[in-house]
């Protein structure tokens, strides 16, 4: 027998299981709690809950270790593209070159969005948020594409993997020009993912867009940096809507919606607000004091995490990218300086060194994305546009899994016990 946890409960004492992963914390096995106690566990923000067994993605948020199927981000950031990424996380193993090749040529070929597709965009207000139209395009593609959406079956499941992340580029890119009143570009298939992502954003049709090696090179690692993430809250609410069968088109546009939130996706946006805010590194000191006020909801964006306890290791490098597109485009934001002031404060002050808060990966994003030319509204939509390989990895995962079952969690409820209907007169 292996390790058991013991829990007293009622006057009774229970063992339960204790399973071991290939790293990282041992979790209780406590399937069978409520069929033995009738009490159910009690975690609001899933703090001490693992949701599913994955072989995907594994932090460790005290040492700062975030692996993509056993290999280490800095390595993949380095040395990777963000197609062999996806194709690692897709599959469990790099590619071998003709693998690549051929991933990427299938990549390549789904780019296009169904033409009826693209007349949706016009029924957004121009200044709609790109990220309420993805929501709402991505959500619209399961009207499209019928013949790739029985989940129970895997070349299904592929291909409309391979779709999903193939159009993000495009519906992202097109979000960006209906903002900008500008016409939509189609895909050019002579580009790579993201080389074609930036020319369909930055392009016109009046002319030949250049793509700038280190800008492409930039963009790619950035999307590495953000191309799964274990079981972070969009993450999970993929997982929850696929678990009822729903097709993956709408599970990756409930993950979209997740993701905006401000305490999630949207941080990068949120954090470059902030430095613009602050503007000049002498007002770092009243934001710092502001962060730490009880009774101010202000925090400071791009700082904290619910896992890591440590440098955020994509923060450590998206600080160095930073430095390689300045020098790329022979520009320099001053808000860096702010940005780098800030974090040097805050990592020297007890309240953040007690709770142990980091830079996270949105902290200098959003200042590389700014000088490529992405206005703020877009940095959320390219966060969703680079997860969307994990959404779907994460998805085929469950769905593929034999014993995969609907996600239902319970509940402590507090509301009135059972009362009679009182007539309207009568109350
Ligand atoms: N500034 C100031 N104080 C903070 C911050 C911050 N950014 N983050 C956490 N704290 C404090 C918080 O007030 C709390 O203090 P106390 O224990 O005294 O009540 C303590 O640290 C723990 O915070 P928490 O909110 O209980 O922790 P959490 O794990 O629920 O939240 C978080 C994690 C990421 C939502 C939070 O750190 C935060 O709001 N950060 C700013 C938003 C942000 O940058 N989000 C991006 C996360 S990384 C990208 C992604 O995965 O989407």
């Amino acid at each position: 027998m292996g390790n058991q946890a013991k829990l007293t409960a009622g006057g009774k004492d229970f063992d339960y299981p204790v399973l071991s992963g290939s790293i990282g914390p041992d979790v209780i096995d406590i399937r069978k709690l409520y069929g033995q106690t009738g009490m159910f566990t009690y975690d609001p923000g899933f703090t001490s809950t693992a949701s599913c067994e994955s072989a995907l993605t594994y932090i460790d948020g005290d040492e700062g270790v975030l692996l993509h199927r056993g290999y280490p981000i800095g390595q993949l950031a380095e040395n990777s593209s963000f197609m062999e990424v996806s194709y690692l996380l897709l599959n469990g193993e790099l590619p071998s070159k003709t693998e690549l090749d051929e991933f990427d040529r299938t990549i390549t070929r789904h780019t296009m969005l169904h033409e009826q597709l693209m007349s949706f965009y016009k029924g957004f207000r121009r200044d709609a948020h790109p990220m309420a139209i993805m929501c709402g395009v991505v959500g619209a593609l399961s009207a499209f594409y019928h013949d790739s959406t029985d989940i129970a079956d895997p070349v299904h499941r592929r291909i409309s993997s391979h779709r999903l992340i193939a159009k993000m580029p495009t519906i992202a890119a097109a979000a960006y020009k209906y903002s900008v009143g500008q016409p939509f570009l189609y895909p050019d298939n002579s580009l790579s993912y993201t080389g074609n992502f930036l020319r369909m954003t930055f392009g016109v049709p009046a002319e030949e867009y250049e793509v700038v090696p280190a800008v492409e090179k930039a963009m790619d690692r950035i999307f590495i940096l953000h191309a799964d993430h274990e079981q972070n809250a969009s993450t999970s609410t993929v997982r929850l809507a696929g678990s009822s069968g729903a097709n993956p088109f709408a599970c990756i546009a409930a993950g979209i919606a997740c993701l905006w939130g401000p305490a999630h996706g949207g941080a990068n946006e949120a954090a470059l607000e902030m430095l613009k805010e602050i503007g000049r590194p002498e007002r770092i000191p009243e934001y710092i004091e502001r962060a730490k006020d009880k009774n101010d909801p202000f925090r400071l964006m791009g700082f904290g995490h619910r896992v890591y306890k440590n440098y955020d290791p994509r923060a450590t490098v998206m600080q160095k990218t930073v430095r390689e597109v300045f020098d790329a485009l022979k520009v320099n934001d001053p808000l860096f300086e702010t940005a780098l002031r800030l974090e040097e404060i805050a990592l020297s002050d007890p309240y953040f060194i007690e709770k142990k808060l980091f830079p996270n990966v949105d902290f200098y994003s959003g200042i590389i994305l700014s000088a490529i030319g992405f206005p703020t509204t877009m940095f959320t939509a390219l966060f969703a546009l680079a997860r969307t390989v994990g959404w779907v990895a994460q998805w085929n995962e469950m769905i593929s899994d034999p014993g995969q079952k609907i996600g239902r969690p319970r509940q402590l409820y507090t509301g009135p016990a059972q009362r009679d209907y009182l007539p309207v007169d009568k109350r």
